[in-house]
């Protein structure tokens, strides 16, 4: 079954799920605020480039965000041009974007007063899991609304799960944050502790990533940490924004977080450096530099 869906927000994300869609044979309206990305994606795929949120989200189903931060969500949901403004009544907004869960909670709240329905839906999976179609969606929402947009999300997933309300989708997403700062952590220490010894890197992941040890940090970043290589993936700029998140869910249910703590301490010192366009893999640096 097809629907009429728009995608705001074509960045390194955005730019393939929307082309999925497409793919799959729904009616696919795009915005990007650079206008120039969403006529680029209108010439590789079947679908409109709209000016605004408002015109992408008129007469449509489903309506999919992935943006920056938080404000930068709010900046495409509310105003004139917003997508609240054009969303028919009974549609449902779906944000991708990984934000506070009190945002979760807010845009709830407004998608209601309007008549309309939410789910917090942050991915994860990279830039290779958007444009292989693989990510793990997690969600926080209405049981009816998930079973309603699940299908559809489901081009772009290799696993979607319902975590509970509003807001459970992006608390998920922070648990998934905390658990690869503290692998990274981890790894650049292990990595460190091999290079010094005069093991051979490429050996020593080729013999422990099938065992328990392993993990997808260990298959697809250790050989280029050990490599100085960090221009490609997750930058930590977002990781910052995401670990501050974690950082202050842990506040609110009275929870400590030190290793996570110091790993974003360790970003910060980096993105001050100039690094925070690189890989969350860049942690190696810090870890190395540390010692010293
Ligand atoms: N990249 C990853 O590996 C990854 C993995 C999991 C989750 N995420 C999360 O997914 C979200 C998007 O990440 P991304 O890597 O796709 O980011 P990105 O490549 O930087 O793209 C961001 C998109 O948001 C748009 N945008 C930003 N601020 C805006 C604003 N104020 N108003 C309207 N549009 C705005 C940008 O428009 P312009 O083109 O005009 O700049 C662009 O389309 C983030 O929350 C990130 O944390 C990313």
């Amino acid at each position: 079954m097809t629907h009429k869906v728009a995608f705001i927000g074509l960045g390194v994300m955005g730019y393939p799920m929307a082309g999925y869609l497409s793919k799959a044979g729904h009616q696919t309206k795009v915005f990007n605020r650079t206008l120039a990305k969403a006529a680029q994606w209108a010439g590789e795929y079947q679908g409109e480039a709209c000016d605004t949120p408002k015109q992408a989200a008129a007469d449509c189903d489903v309506v999919f965000v992935c943006v920056g931060n938080d404000d930068d969500v709010r900046s495409v949901v509310y105003g004139e041009d917003g997508i609240l403004a054009g969303l028919k009544p009974g549609a449902v907004l779906v944000d991708h974007t990984t934000t506070s869960a009190e945002l979760a909670i807010e845009l709830a709240k407004s998608a209601a007063k309007n008549g309309n329905q939410f789910i917090d839906a942050p991915v994860s999976g990279g830039q290779a899991g958007a444009e292989n179609g693989v990510l793990t969606i997690m969600c926080g929402g209405e049981q009816s609304v998930f079973d309603a947009v699940a299908p559809i999300m489901d081009v772009y997933a290799k696993q979607m799960t319902l975590l509970g309300e509003n807001g459970q989708g992006q608390r998920c997403k922070m648990v998934n944050q905390i658990c690869i700062g503290g692998i990274l952590q981890g790894l650049s220490e292990a990595l460190l502790l091999a290079q010094k010894s005069g093991l051979d890197i490429e050996q020593v992941v080729d013999t422990l990533k099938h065992g328990a040890a392993g993990s997808w940090q260990m298959e697809n970043r250790a050989v280029t940490m050990s490599q100085d290589k960090f221009d490609f993936g997750f930058a930590i700029d977002w990781m910052r924004k995401d670990l501050g998140f974690c950082l202050n869910e842990a506040e609110r249910v009275g929870l400590e977080l030190p290793l996570t703590k110091k790993v974003d301490e360790q970003y910060a010192e980096l993105q001050q450096d100039g690094l925070g366009r690189m890989d969350t893999s860049v942690l190696f640096k810090a870890v190395a530099k540390n010692q010293k």
